[in-house]
């Protein structure tokens, strides 16, 4: 049963052609099948998450430790967003790539909600995440093309987010392709709005 969809998106074109576009159809879909569920969306174009400070850091690696006013304060944002990643059956996430890897907002994110005895912890294989029966959709638009040609193997934007997304624990991660927006942008519309439909729900 699908109760809450946690919507995440980065990119800064709101034009109707990039991941954000993609990213809506993907939603739409959800929306019509589980008609009830409580969205939360995040723009982390328009309200990028600050960069870990000393305290944060020191509060995320200490989970035991009794927080003061300011430390609880310095936390407050890593605690809400672990909050709604923990509680949502759906992650639905949105970017672009920028230097082969994934906006500088999206990683600050991706440092608020890894966070040791709250969505993971180590055992002697290596780690455990904490998030269970969740699937996670990832949108990855990239201005050239990497799933065949000279780029294969460069595009660290999506191998990224699987790996993080399947080592915290999500069941399925499907990722869709908006590839080649800089060299032919009609056909990479194209055959996203084809993922999109072809995406099992
Ligand atoms: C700062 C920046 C870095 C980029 N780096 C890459 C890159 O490494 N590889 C690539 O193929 N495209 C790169 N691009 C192009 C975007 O990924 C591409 O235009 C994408 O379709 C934009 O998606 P959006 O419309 O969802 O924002 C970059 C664009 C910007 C603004």
């Amino acid at each position: 049963m699908v109760q809450r969809i946690l919507v995440i998106e980065a990119s800064h074109n709101y034009e109707e052609t990039g991941s954000r576009y993609i990213s809506r159809r993907v939603q739409e879909r959800f929306e019509k099948k589980y008609s009830d569920a409580i969205i939360v969306c995040h723009d982390l174009a328009k309200n990028p998450p600050p960069h870990l400070s000393g305290t944060m850091l020191h509060v995320m690696t200490n989970p035991q430790l009794e927080l003061d006013e300011s430390q609880q304060k310095a936390i407050e944002l890593s605690d809400k967003f672990c909050d709604e990643l923990l509680s949502s059956d759906i992650l639905l996430i949105s970017m672009p790539m920028w230097n082969w890897g994934v906006p500088s907002a999206v990683k600050a994110w991706i440092d608020h909600i890894v966070r040791p005895q709250k969505t993971f912890h180590y055992t002697k294989e290596g780690i455990k995440g904490h998030i269970n029966h969740a699937r996670a959709v990832v949108v990855v638009s990239t201005g050239a093309v990497y799933s065949n040609g000279p780029l294969k193997g460069m595009d660290h934007t999506s191998s990224y987010m699987h790996g993080l997304l399947t080592a915290l624990g999500f069941e399925r991660v499907d990722i869709i392709y908006l590839e080649g927006t800089k060299i032919d942008p009609e056909t990479s519309l194209k055959n996203a709005e084809e993922d999109v439909e072809r995406l099992e729900l």
